[in-house]
């Protein structure tokens, strides 16, 4: 069998391994941040679409200190991944996370004898795919939400606007639910919780045969369509565990916290006043979601 041709990583092209080079259609990039790019691609076939998040190597660190660490948090976040993808079997179960599909954590290994010289000294890095979820995060929504709030004004029926406040307050909740599960049924604190890591994946409609996922072509928070609210319903898919740890200790619960509560009330000034009540003491929110989490609100209120 011939080689794969692989098209050669150019320079000043974002980082993208093997054998995603050769993907037809190309991954797109819908996000780079400091550590990771994150691609939208596919699996298997190109109708089961998936989320790959790249790390490259970083020119500046020994190389051998490099690959180590970029394959423990690699390794470190797929193993998260897969043990809260374990509970989703229980039904009582709150926590949703994307399911693991793939990994590569030394991509000059794999790629060496094919691509090592193309590539310059830009080997390495390494690599997690995992299930793409449909939908938008809660940064999204509540940015759109804000919008619509402010281009409706004094148009708004007092009723209407308390209707759509309580859609904000039920997602709130919903927030203090899945982390509440994803800390004392995963065992797990997420290190990085904000609102770009918490989306909300639309309830498939089973009557709606569109084939898009829920993803609706009229959806106003992709269309950026400010004379209608966000639609807030959906499932809370937690994501981004490139810094969590597995632990059960208060005090990393209540950092946790304090971490959601601070970029909360950085990013979203206008629900801020709510987060407090509504994520955290609700009974359908955080404090309500085990036994056990009043000893972790009171440590964060102690800090
Ligand atoms: N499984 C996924 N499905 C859909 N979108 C995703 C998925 N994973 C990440 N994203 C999108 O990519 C962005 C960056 O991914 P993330 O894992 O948060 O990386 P970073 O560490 O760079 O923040 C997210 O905020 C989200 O918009
Ligand atoms: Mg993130």
């Amino acid at each position: 069998m011939a080689a794969p041709t692989t098209t050669p990583q150019r320079e000043g092209e974002p980082f993208l391994p093997a054998p995603f080079t050769n993907t037809v259609p190309p991954p797109e990039l819908v996000a780079q941040g400091a550590e990771a790019l994150l691609y939208r691609t596919h699996f298997l076939n190109p109708a089961k679409p998936a989320a790959l998040k790249a790390r490259p190597s970083k020119p500046y660190r020994h190389p051998t200190l490099d690959a180590r660490l970029t394959k423990q948090r690699v390794l470190a976040e797929a193993r998260i991944l897969v043990k809260l993808s374990a509970l989703a079997g229980d039904p009582s179960n709150e926590v949703h996370v994307p399911a693991v599909l793939s990994l590569e954590w030394d991509t000059a290994r794999k790629v060496k004898a094919l691509e090592a010289e193309q590539r310059g000294s830009r080997g390495g890095g390494a690599w997690l795919l995992m299930e793409w979820i449909e939908g938008h995060s809660v940064k999204e929504l509540l940015r759109h939400w804000d919008a619509w709030y402010k281009s409706v004004g004094d148009n708004l029926a007092p009723e209407e606007l308390t209707r759509q406040e309580d859609e904000v307050k039920k997602l709130l909740r919903r927030i203090g639910r899945a982390v509440g599960a994803m800390h004392n049924k995963g065992s797990v604190v997420h290190g990085d919780l904000t609102s770009s890591n918490i989306l909300v994946r639309p309830i498939k409609d089973e009557h709606v045969q569109n084939g898009s996922n829920g993803a609706t072509n009229d959806d106003p928070v992709t269309h950026k369509d400010d004379s209608s609210p966000p639609d807030l319903n959906g499932e809370i898919v937690l994501i981004d565990f490139g810094l969590a740890t597995q632990s059960i200790q208060d005090e990393d619960r209540a950092v946790d916290l304090y971490v959601l509560e601070r970029a909360f009330g950085s990013t979203h000034p206008r629900q801020e006043g709510w987060f407090d009540a509504e994520v955290l003491q609700s009974q359908a929110g955080y404090r309500g979601s085990y036994k056990g989490s009043n000893v972790v609100l009171k440590r964060l209120e102690d800090a």
